[in-house]
């Protein structure tokens, strides 16, 4: 069966196609995330003309026979709700006029069936639930205990900014580059990590912050003497990446052997950098976990992902009718 999949949530206009949620036929993402460039952030309104334009020739590059369509599938929340609109109406469009059913779908959850696209091994619920996921994004960070991907507990989540956030802001404060998650990382490969320390708040449940270390980069920034500008931004941009990797990959395995569970699911554009999926690897096989990994293609938003994890949600609580509304802050409880 072949599912189409839409996503606008954010800055990228995708869709994609995916056979029996597993094989990706097509998948086109067009980022708008030039023109937010100059703003060191997504703007909602540039994001959303930037939508109403491109998704036309974004459906038409993914060279769609809606004919061999058997669902639709949309991202509906959470995300910026003008952005959100214009994935939903679309689909909701092409639903009706095709007479294709409409799918709705979690963008965080779509994020944690990531690993399973293109993977060598079929996906099995039998073989990879009970899990615990963690999405680590640019509006998200957080532990979810998973029986399925329809009934799941929210373990914790950031108490004010999202890790990719975090990564945005200091890669301003560094002046560095927007979006900030590539350069921090491609900077902290030439920096020393140990030359400066930094730590994340330590909260003793399940839940993040990156607020504090965000100023505490802000200070150390200021101090720096003008000659070896270079090479402390460097050593900065390690010290902060080590110190938020740290903390993801501790609060992973602590809520994983909490719930005794032995798969941990990652997800979000986070996931791209790789001194995570280094240290992640590494810990999980100290405990004798298995990590769930996408491959980086499918780490940040995608229309893939969403497709996929629509074919595992095709009953009654996922089809959705011409009233389906966005849901800008649609949280997992
Ligand atoms: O999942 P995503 O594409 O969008 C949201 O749903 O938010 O995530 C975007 C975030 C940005 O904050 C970006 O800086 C971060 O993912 N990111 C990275 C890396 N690549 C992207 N963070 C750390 N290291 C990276 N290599
Ligand atoms: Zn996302």
């Amino acid at each position: 069966m072949l599912i189409l999949g839409i996503e606008t949530s954010c800055d990228e206009t995708a869709i994609a196609v995916v056979e029996n949620g597993q094989r990706v036929i097509s998948n086109v993402v067009f980022s708008s995330v030039f023109s937010h460039k100059r703003f060191w952030g997504v703007v909602p309104e540039i994001a959303v003309r930037v939508h109403l334009q491109k998704i036309n020739w974004v459906l038409k590059k993914a060279g769609v026979n809606l004919k061999e369509i058997g669902a639709i599938a949309v991202t509906y929340g959470p995300g910026l709700i003008g952005a959100l609109l214009i994935g939903v109406c679309f689909a909701k469009g092409l639903a009706f006029s095709k007479k294709i059913p409409l799918i709705k779908v979690n963008h965080l959850l779509a994020h944690l069936y990531s690993p399973f696209l293109n993977s060598s091994s079929e996906f099995s619920p039998e073989g990879v639930f009970p899990a615990v996921g963690m999405v680590i994004s640019g509006g998200h960070t957080g532990l979810i205990y998973l029986r399925n991907f329809e009934d799941y507990q929210l373990l914790g989540q950031t108490r004010d900014d999202a890790a990719g956030e975090a990564f945005d802001k200091v890669a301003k404060i560094l002046n560095l580059a927007y979006p900030g998650g590539p350069v921090i990382e491609k900077s902290a490969l030439r920096g020393d990590g140990r030359r400066v320390r930094f730590n994340c708040a330590n909260l003793k449940d399940f839940d993040f912050s990156f607020s504090g270390i965000k100023t505490a980069v802000l200070y150390k920034a200021r101090r720096q003497k003008t000659e070896d500008r270079r090479q402390k931004t460097e050593d900065i941009a390690a010290g902060f990446q080590k110190a938020v990797v740290d903390v993801l990959v501790e609060k992973a395995i602590a809520a994983c052997l909490f719930k005794r569970c032995r798969n941990l699911i990652l997800g979000g554009g986070v996931t791209a950098n790789s001194y995570l999926k280094k240290e992640m690897f590494r810990k999980a096989a100290e405990q004798g976990i298995e990590l769930f990994y996408p491959l980086f293609q499918f780490c940040a938003d995608n229309a893939a992902m969403v497709a996929g994890l629509a074919y595992h949600l095709q009953n009654e609580k996922h089809f959705a009718g011409l009233d389906l509304t966005p849901c800008a802050d649609l949280i997992i409880d």
